[in-house]
């Protein structure tokens, strides 16, 4: 058995049902939300990619894997967020209590590294190898996925919980904030054509209008031009009316 079925096999024993309730069952504010909903539409389309990927034409099968590797850097920074500033936080009040996805990061860095071994070993394949090597870089990219799919759900009840236990609402926003605050802009602006276009309307709207107060206008432009960028026309259309509905409210 491969090191990634082990993982699988392993991880498909664990419940995947948490006792926690859902953030969508609570008022309170969902930290793991929108940069979840981004990477899970990342992941869910690069998978797809990788399947139909035709690897007898190098620049095909290059560019696929050109976004694979994106994918695998955005996770990996993602992990190295979550460790530093969501995983700390809940050690500090709750010792423990982010003891599980602490772990599952670990070998998501395992996993991210077999990965990268994978894609090599496509590009320096040729004939039937590359076939048989780009099925096996799929299969072990799926279990991947779907490992991080259930470790989300983990995060976005169990942590969440912890999170809403040891901190109030203002504290929860403090440590979004930091965190936001260490990605580089170029690294910002990358994750935002991710969420934008991922979240339901009313999640979109309710994150810009956020972004819109507390950042200084011009670099509110410059959001939106990414999210205009990211969306499709009917969904642009809903967030400048979201905009300007909450703008006139606001000047009633
Ligand atoms: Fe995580």
């Amino acid at each position: 058995m491969s090191p990634i079925d082990a993982h699988a096999t392993a991880t498909l024993r664990r419940p995947v049902v948490s006792p926690m309730p859902l953030a969508a069952e609570a008022p309170r504010h969902d930290i793991y939300l929108p940069i979840h909903k981004g990477l899970r539409s990342l992941m869910a389309a690069i998978l797809v990619e990788a399947g139909s990927m035709d690897w007898q034409v190098p620049a095909e099968r290059d560019a696929t894997l050109a976004r694979l590797d994106e994918l695998l850097a955005l996770c990996r920074g993602h992990l190295e967020h979550e460790n530093r500033f969501l995983h700390t936080a809940i050690e500090q009040r709750l010792p423990g209590a982010a003891a599980q996805t602490e772990a599952d990061h670990l070998e998501h860095l395992a996993a991210i590294d077999r990965l990268r071994s994978g894609a090599d070993e496509v590009r320096r394949a040729s004939g039937d190898a590359a076939g048989a090597a780009s099925l096996a870089l799929y299969r072990d990219l799926a279990v991947f996925v779907a490992e991080n799919f259930l470790h989300m759900q983990v995060e976005e009840s169990r942590n969440n919980a912890s999170l809403w236990a040891a901190y109030s609402d203002a504290e929860v926003i403090g440590i979004h904030d930091a965190l936001v605050a260490s990605i580089p802009p170029q690294e910002m602006s990358r994750l935002l054509q991710l969420i934008v276009p991922a979240l339901a309307p009313a999640e979109r709207a309710q994150m810009m209008l956020g972004m819109r107060a507390g950042m200084p206008a011009a670099a509110f432009e410059d959001v939106l031009a990414i999210a205009r960028a990211a969306l499709s026309g009917r969904d642009w259309s809903k967030l400048r009316a979201a905009l300007a509905e909450n703008r006139s409210a606001a000047a009633h």
